[in-house]
């Protein structure tokens, strides 16, 4: 396959931000149709990107237009029947995170899809942001990683109802899965062996603060600080390997340092890359991977069928509390 169609359900904000601009970059793909059940969001898309065809209906849309890929970008609790049809029908889907409410959801969306040979992706973009990547490679060039730290805090006053879609999914799930996942995946994916935790509510009605250490069964230690009750947005890795630490920031800069020098061995601003957000924030190489999965034909390590063990993994943190 040289050309790759893509048909895109959803144009929402993030979809309209990172995922068609990335899309509509790419040389080899072309952007078939628009579905979105508001008219405004899909005409307007659609001009804003040159797309002849735009349907309320997306079994319209994919009968018609029969593309080679399918992008489904919406609230994760609209997600779930679309997904499995989009499977069911043999395209191939990337979804954003978290692939499903549940992981039980998302374990049956990942089955159904290695069932029907039908590559999956989710929207994991730390595992692919240039910036982070670099400063993960510097720091491990001469060896593995033996410990990350992932820090995710967000300033969030107490809501009713909840802020994450009145409650239809918790905030550990939705958005914190981020550094979940990432600090799993710079650990080198390796199974769980075992999680201590500890997740409080303070002052809201719902967890707000989840401190997660665990332990993988290559070694790797992962300790993760996610709090919502705290003073602004921060999203911060560390890596350690022997002999080498890395610093990133997604919003400044990355680090590294080794054998106790002065001075770093690398050192990077963030936009350094681009100041195009949807470049030196990692979507479009987390897309230009999904497309050339597509078209080989092998699942990029973001599938749904991967991303399961980080929704399992966000489960155990749930189950893991040293103070129940
Ligand atoms: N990776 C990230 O950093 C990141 C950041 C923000 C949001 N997200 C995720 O991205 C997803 C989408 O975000 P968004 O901002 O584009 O969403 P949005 O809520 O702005 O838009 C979703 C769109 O989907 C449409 N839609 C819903 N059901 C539909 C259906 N059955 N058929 C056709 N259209 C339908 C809605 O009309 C809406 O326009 C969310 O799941 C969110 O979790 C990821």
């Amino acid at each position: 396959m040289n050309h790759v169609n893509v048909a895109f359900i959803g144009a929402g904000g993030l979809a309209n931000a990172m995922h068609y601009p990335s899309l509509a970059s790419f040389e080899d793909v072309e952007i078939v149709g628009i579905c979105d059940l508001d008219e405004t969001r899909r005409t307007e898309t659609a001009k804003k990107f040159s797309v002849d065809r735009t349907f309320a209906d997306y079994r319209e849309m994919l009968e018609q237009t029969r593309p080679d890929a399918v992008y489904a970008l919406m609230p994760p609790y609209h997600l779930f029947d679309i997904a499995m049809n989009v499977i069911e029908g043999g395209f191939p889907v990337f979804v954003e995170k978290p692939p499903a409410v549940t992981t039980d959801q998302a374990r049956a969306l990942g089955r159904r899809a290695e069932q029907m040979n039908v590559v999956t992706g989710v929207g994991f973009q730390r595992r692919y942001q240039p910036m982070m990547r670099r400063c993960y490679e510097r720091t491990t060039q001469d060896g593995p990683v033996h410990q990350v730290v992932g820090s995710f805090y967000k300033h969030q006053e107490p809501a009713d109802p909840h802020p994450y879609y009145r409650g239809a999914i918790d905030i550990l799930r939705c958005d914190a899965i981020h550094v979940v996942d990432a600090v799993r995946y710079f650990c080198g994916s390796a199974p769980v062996r075992s999680v201590a935790s500890e997740v409080r509510n303070l002052d809201a009605h719902y967890p707000v603060t989840f401190n997660a250490l665990v332990h993988f069964e290559n070694d790797a230690v992962g300790v993760m600080l996610l709090n919502w009750r705290s003073g602004r947005r921060f999203l911060n890795l560390e890596f350690h390997a022997k002999g080498a630490c890395g610093f990133a920031s997604i919003d400044g800069s990355a680090s590294v340092w080794e054998k106790g020098d002065e001075e770093p061995v690398l050192q990077e601003q963030f936009n350094q890359e681009s100041d195009e957000e949807y470049i030196n924030q990692g979507f479009l190489a987390e897309n230009r991977a999904f497309i050339d999965a597509v078209k080989s034909g092998e699942p990029p390590h973001n599938s749904i069928s991967d991303a399961v063990i980080s929704m399992d993994l966000a489960d155990r943190i749930y189950a893991s509390m040293i103070n129940k």
